[in-house]
């Protein structure tokens, strides 16, 4: 049984070339669904395109190729094809939380007013202010902080109103950009208890992007893996993690060190010797094939396709079959 919220078809998106260069092919085609109370995890090195993705996906910066459905009451709704107003009616229900909380909050607002925003922007006039006081508590934030500005918060309190406005119009996807990355060890556990409750409570469908394998290992129910703007492997979390079949996915697990209680430690770091080829350089072939230890000839003139290669596993890799 199906039941997705967001599907993202073949997305392209192309930075133009600046001051003579080459543009930049930040995402090559990828297709991900998400479901109804699922979180799907989007890790991949940095610059491998998870933000470029996600602002697309959030119509922020409309894709250059590529379909975005989104399931809403009134039906599904190509975000890509819609105007204006229609667009901003939908956005109702896609919403997003960044990494760095004071780039969405806006200093001279309370946070009752910013929390509010949202519900103004959709005209949901309705018991407002308790709406504003419920919200607050759902985050874990006592409502009298609704008097303050974001100055006199902390940085865990002021993530936590963005959390709460991002709920505010009862949005069906949520997209989190690094959103507990900036935060300390101890507050980022408190921030992701707080979302994984509110995820199966709300029934939310979340696109967690994180550089952070214990979110993946805390909040994900699949893990999609992307390395320069292509999805490598998409599979239930378990399954990633004890048997990943992607050579780049098992990089990835591989680079991770022993848990430790330090920040860095449960990053996911650069994996592999040497770098991923600039975004601006388009090869035909495999994305990873320049690092890849299992390379054939035809990794480097055939792109391979994202295959199910078992249950519930998409694997992109002309070395690996079922
Ligand atoms: N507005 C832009 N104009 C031109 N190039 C851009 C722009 N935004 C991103 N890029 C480039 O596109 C590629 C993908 O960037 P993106 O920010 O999507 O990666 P990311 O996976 O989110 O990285 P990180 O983990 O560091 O946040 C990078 O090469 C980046 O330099
Ligand atoms: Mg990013």
């Amino acid at each position: 049984m199906t039941d997705v919220a967001i599907a993202i078809r073949d997305l392209v998106v192309t930075y133009p070339p600046v001051h003579g260069g080459r543009p930049v092919h930040a995402v090559r085609g990828v297709s991900l669904d998400v479901q109804r109370g699922e979180c799907v995890a989007l890790v991949g090195e940095s610059g491998c395109g998870k933000s470029s993705l996600a602002r697309a996906a959030l119509m922020l910066r409309p894709p250059d190729a590529g379909r975005i459905t989104l399931t809403t009451p009134d039906g599904p709704r190509d975000l890509d094809r819609l105007t204006r107003g229609a667009l901003r009616r939908a956005r109702r229900h896609l919403q997003v939380v960044f990494q760095d909380p004071d780039a969405s909050l806006d200093p001279r607002m309370t946070v009752a007013t910013s929390v509010a925003a949202p519900l103004r922007v959709h005209g949901l006039r309705r018991d407002r202010e308790d709406r504003v006081t419920a919200l607050l508590d759902a985050v874990g934030l006592d409502p009298a902080l609704g008097h303050r500005y974001p100055h006199e918060l902390s940085g865990g309190q002021k993530q936590r109103v963005g959390i709460a406005r991002a709920l505010a119009p009862s949005p069906a996807v949520l997209i989190l950009d690094e959103a507990v990355s900036a935060l300390d060890v101890s507050l980022r556990a408190q921030i992701l208890e707080l979302l994984r409750d509110l995820q199966t409570r709300l029934d939310l469908a979340m696109l967690f992007i994180t550089h952070d394998l214990s979110v993946v290992r805390s909040l994900a129910h699949r893990v999609a893996v992307m390395y320069l703007g292509s999805l490598m492997e998409v599979a239930p979390k378990a399954t990633l993690l004890a048997t990943p079949r992607h050579p780049y996915t098992r990089a990835l697990l591989d680079a991770v060190p022993v848990p430790d209680p330090t920040l860095q430690a449960t990053r996911i770091v650069t994996p592999l010797p040497g770098d991923p080829p600039s975004p601006d350089a388009v090869s035909p072939g495999c994305p990873f094939a320049s690092r890849c230890p299992l390379r054939e000839a035809r990794c480097d003139t055939e792109k391979p396709e994202l295959r199910t290669v078992a249950d519930d596993t998409l694997v992109a890799c002309h070395a690996i079959s079922e």
